[in-house]
């Protein structure tokens, strides 16, 4: 139990404790304008005891957004409205990360500029059905492949986004390089069958990545800066051919530029936004990756206190995010540290709304 609550150093800073909390979209930014405001302040300062709170994925431009009410980081309003958020949590003593995001073909053009067709490596809809702007199921389009001008115009918006979310007073930043979004779009070649430089070999495919990465570190610097990967994850209709040679790559690739963290899902909870399947008979990828990243690991997905402290102990990561169990918990660390009971979570309420199934799971008695 006391490894969960050492403090921890990662890149520039040093977090209290090892539960984090995990990055969890909840569709509850104020409309219109995709705007975080008080509501928001006061859940996630609820939650400051967190060793480090990653925050809900946030597009960084209308472009990379696939969900109704989900925040940006684009306008000026919601820079104020994430300073409102990240004051509120420093009061309380917490610290702050912003999960920047591009959804790429995980969007429908009801979202998207002027009523365009989503943007992806490769012109290849994902299965299933898609929310629309009025929270209505359609299926998934055929998103426009990207052409390289469009991408570099990418590049320059996760520059912008982070040199916002400095302005909002974060404490760094995490790119969302996870869950079949745009990064991971082109990482994984089920969903990139480009033949230019951003397609092809394990390289090409972790270029834009990589260049997303620099350009973020270029403004935060390389010790405020973290990335998510989902490696073996099948949620948003994700798959590659050899997920040890590529995710072993980008990892490398990450460790070169010296991130504050590397941050990984294990796939048995792939699809935990949708339901609560466990999926079975895949690798443990927290002890399969480790070892790519030199510095600070972090492992998220179907974690309880024991598994937790038994990863630990184990070495297979640093430090540990919870997601569900932080929503209905808001006092996570401190009923871990007591053993005291959990409150079950309730799903009805994970995205839309207000107050309700939000800020009103109460603390321990
Ligand atoms: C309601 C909900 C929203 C989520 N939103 C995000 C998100 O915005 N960004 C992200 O990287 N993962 C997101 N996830 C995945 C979680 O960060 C986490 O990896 C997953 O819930 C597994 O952890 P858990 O078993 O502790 O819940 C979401 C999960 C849930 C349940």
């Amino acid at each position: 139990m006391t490894q969960l609550f050492d403090p921890l150093k990662i890149g520039d800073i040093t977090v209290k404790n090892r539960v984090f909390m995990a990055p969890l979209t909840r569709m509850r930014s104020r409309q219109p304008g995709n705007v975080p405001y008080e509501l928001n302040a006061e859940y996630y300062a609820q939650r400051a005891s967190a060793g480090l709170i990653i925050t809900e994925a946030t597009q960084i431009s209308q472009q990379g957004q696939g969900y109704p009410a989900t925040p940006g980081i684009y306008s000026d309003e919601q820079v104020a409205g994430w300073k409102k958020v990240t004051d509120a949590v420093h009061a309380a003593g917490g610290k702050i990360f912003l999960q920047l995001w591009h959804v790429g073909r995980i969007s429908h053009s009801s979202l998207q500029p002027n009523g365009g067709l989503p943007v992806a490596p490769s012109a290849i809809a994902p299965t299933g059905e898609v929310l629309t702007a009025s929270w209505k199921m359609a299926p998934y389009e055929t998103p426009h492949a990207l052409t390289i001008p469009e991408i570099k115009a990418i590049i320059g918006d996760y520059k912008k986004a982070a040199e916002n979310a400095k302005a909002a007073g974060f404490d760094g930043v995490e790119v969302h390089s996870a869950n079949g979004y745009l990064l991971d779009q082109f990482l994984q070649d089920g969903s990139n069958k480009r033949d230019d430089e951003y397609g092809g070999s394990i390289e090409n495919r972790c270029r834009l990545l990589n260049e997303v990465v620099d350009a973020v570190v270029s403004v935060w610097g390389a010790g405020r800066v973290g990335v998510r990967f989902s490696p073996y994850g099948t949620f948003n209709d994700m798959s590659d051919s050899n997920p040890v040679e590529l995710f072993t790559y980008a990892l490398g690739q990450m460790s070169k530029r010296k991130l504050a963290y590397a941050h990984v899902i294990e796939p048995r909870s792939t699809s935990a936004g949708g339901n609560d399947k466990v999926v079975d008979g895949l690798p443990n990828t927290s002890s399969l990756f480790r070892k790519a990243f030199d510095g600070v690991f972090i492992s998220a997905g179907g974690y309880d206190a024991q598994i937790a402290m038994d990863t630990l102990a184990k070495g297979d990561a640093d430090a540990i995010v919870f997601g569900r169990l932080f929503i209905s918990n808001p006092d996570l660390p401190e009923r871990l540290k007591a053993a005291a009971p959990l409150t079950r979570y309730d799903r009805s309420t994970f995205y839309g709304g207000a107050e309700k199934g939000y800020t009103d799971y109460p603390k321990m008695a």
